[in-house]
């Protein structure tokens, strides 16, 4: 079937992934496989903005590409590599910097808020950091590009970055690509309050065993305002019950929705039912994730051969760029 377009998304190797990051983005992933051609980056040279060592790097990226290819990425059709794996980025990244003005740069809020967070570290990578995503957009020649909404500022400036490079250079090579937000929901922690995330430990991994799976879940806060089992609990305000509307059957959430008001049901049953819901959904991606965690190899060669296609695409575009700027 003839696919609608191109669409890329990066993602940092934060390692084994959790319920946000399927929720809030490999599940999307995962479905857009149907219609668009679909290339998927592990953007370690982003990561190397934020110290880490190699070593952790390589470890985080091996368990990312192994819970993206068990949650239904499918490397057959999808080309699914590491950024640094394609150096015509690098290339192209400074190209595209010597189109944009500083200034656009430190005022974004991404970096703005990465000051904040390490203002031991501001290097000059993490001022750089939207042209390389740029980069990476445009080297593809990408239609669509699924992200948070977080990354809004990065897509408007991306665009921005085409319309000037095109227009210095009287060319129409780079394509200004379009925004597909993907979160639906904001998937809290199992404190309830902050966005759920590895560097909170509020996460659930979608690694772990059914046991560790039920540990986890009977930390989750409930409505604070219910102390006693006895006492009503509000659904709307539990985060609880916003998990079973994602994993559990209409019935069982109806049920919960009216006996959690009058105190038919306790918390420590409700999560129970959750996790065993989660565990049962989770059950086909466990089972993948165990097959290919036992051929490492496998996931070597899925690795190689989506850099050596990415390659092919990214080597093309420079051509073209090079080409579009009359470089001797
Ligand atoms: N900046 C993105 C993030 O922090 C990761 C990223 C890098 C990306 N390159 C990209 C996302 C290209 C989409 C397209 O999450």
């Amino acid at each position: 079937m003839a696919k609608k377009g191109r669409v890329f998304s990066g993602a940092r190797p934060t390692g084994r992934q959790h319920l946000g990051n399927y929720l809030g983005a490999i599940k999307n992933y995962v479905a857009l496989q149907a219609d668009y051609e679909c290339v998927y980056c592990i953007v370690d040279v982003h990561a190397l903005t934020t110290v880490e060592t190699t070593q952790e790097l390589r470890q985080n990226t091996f368990e990312m590409a192994l819970d993206w290819l068990a949650a239904g990425m499918y490397p057959e059709e999808s080309i699914i590599f590491v950024q640094s794996h394609v150096p015509q980025v690098m290339e192209l990244h400074t190209y595209l910097s010597m189109v944009t003005p500083l200034g656009k740069l430190t005022d974004l809020p991404t970096f703005k808020e990465k000051i904040r967070q390490q203002p031991e570290n501001v290097n000059y990578g993490l001022v750089g950091y939207p042209v390389l995503m740029a980069a990476d957009i445009v080297l593809y020649k990408t239609d669509i590009v699924p992200v948070g909404i977080d990354q809004a500022p990065h897509l408007e400036f991306t665009r921005e970055v085409v319309r000037s490079f095109n227009y210095r250079y009287q060319t129409k090579v780079l394509i200004e690509p379009q925004v597909k937000h993907t979160e639906v929901l904001k998937v809290l922690g199992i404190d309830g309050r902050e966005k759920m995330g590895k560097s909170l430990n509020n996460h659930i991994e979608l690694a772990l065993t059914p046991e560790e799976t039920v540990k986890r879940v009977r930390e989750m806060v409930t409505d604070p305002a219910r102390q006693r089992k006895t006492d009503p609990g509000n659904p709307d305000v539990c985060n609880v019950f916003t998990m079973h509307k994602l994993f559990s059957g209409q019935d069982e959430v109806d049920m919960i929705n009216v006996e959690c008001r009058k105190a038919g049901i306790g918390c420590v049953d409700c999560k129970l039912r959750y996790a065993n819901n989660l565990n049962k959904n989770l059950e086909p991606f466990r089972a993948k994730r165990a097959e290919l965690a036992a051929r490492p190899h496998y996931i070597q060669d899925v690795l190689d051969d989506g850099a050596k296609r990415a390659r092919a695409i990214a080597e093309q575009t420079m051509v073209e760029v090079r080409e579009a700027m009359q470089l001797p």
